[in-house]
């Protein structure tokens, strides 16, 4: 590609804003270059992303919804970057049928999302502030389910809290997890079972949609904890509805609102807890990795064809 594009458009659309510091820091990588940076920041209409898209040549975004129509609405678009990890809010066959290279930033924001969980862990733990006796971390068993970038930092902060921790990957990277000191699992089943707490990083796929359900449910501890800092789809609403009615010790603590939350509130409300907005990879630090990471990409890409970090065809 040689000196490659010159004199891009780099739209950062984010209904959750970054932080001002993460915008300098994407303003300062793009202006080296160049680049002009155009913002959308907090818009509340669909229209407004596919008007702002049409004339740029480069997208970041966080959970943003780029959908076939806001893909086909832009037109010079060459390069999506989701600034962070979960790529499920991206059409990446649109992306592909109209020759868009869709790229994530994989452990930008990992630090932040792991010390959320443990945030969310000491406040259901000590039964939300209430001011009856809860329960410490010390001892408590963790099961990690996926030890990605997030699953990692979730078990380095455990060592501190002195916790035994165990693993599971469906990519069975055993051997990772076993030279971090951690006991990997031989199934998932295995990991719900044995687990005081389990924390949830898994991806948003076919696979996983609905996996949290009944079965995996039912292999738990009647007082276990279950946190989600992952996706709301990766839970059986209805079956964790269920099961948290049927054992009255077991507690849920999520990131990500359910779309069964007033049913929890009204049926289990001690037993459970929600971020009123998804928190874990809001913080400065995260969004500024995150955000220069993910204009770095774009600019890579579009001078050196770097495409390391693409994730569709
Ligand atoms: C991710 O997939 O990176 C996290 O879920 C963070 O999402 P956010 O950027 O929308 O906060």
């Amino acid at each position: 590609m040689g000196r490659g594009f010159l004199n891009m458009k780099v739209l950062v659309a984010t209904d959750k804003p970054f932080a001002k510091v993460a915008i300098d820091g994407i303003r300062q990588e793009l202006d080296g270059v160049d680049y002009e940076l155009v913002l959308l920041e907090r818009y509340t209409e669909k229209q407004q992303l596919l008007d702002a898209v049409a004339n740029v040549d480069a997208l970041i975004v966080r959970s943003d919804i780029v959908d076939e129509e806001v893909i086909k609405a832009g037109k010079n678009l060459k390069i999506v970057v989701r600034a962070g990890a979960g790529y499920d809010n991206i059409d990446l066959k649109a992306a592909t049928e109209a020759g868009i290279c869709v790229m994530n930033t994989p452990g930008q924001n990992a630090n932040a999302v792991a010390e959320l969980v443990f945030g969310m862990l000491i406040y259901g733990v000590r039964n939300f502030y209430n001011g009856t006796p809860g329960t410490e971390l010390r001892g408590k068993k963790l099961g990690i389910h996926a030890y990605g970038n997030i699953g990692k930092n979730v078990a380095r902060i455990a060592k501190g809290f002195q916790m035994p921790i165990l693993a599971y990957d469906i990519y069975s990277r055993a051997e990772i997890i076993n030279s971090d000191g951690i006991d990997p699992t031989i199934s998932v089943k295995t990991l719900y079972r044995h687990s005081d707490i389990v924390t949830v990083h898994v991806p948003l796929t076919d696979k996983t949609r609905g996996l949290i359900g009944k079965i995996l449910l039912s292999n738990m501890k009647s007082d276990a904890v279950l946190v989600n800092t992952a996706r709301k789809e990766v839970i059986n609403e209805q079956d964790l509805l269920d099961f948290m009615i049927a054992h009255p010790k077991f507690k849920y603590l999520t990131d990500i609102k359910p779309d069964m939350h007033d049913q929890f509130v009204e049926k289990v409300g001690s037993q459970y807890f929600t971020t009123p907005k998804k928190m874990g990879a809001q913080t400065s630090e995260a969004n500024v990795n995150a955000g220069i990471a993910a204009a770095h990409q774009i600019v890579d890409y579009l001078r050196n064809g770097n495409h390391r970090y693409r994730v569709n065809d």
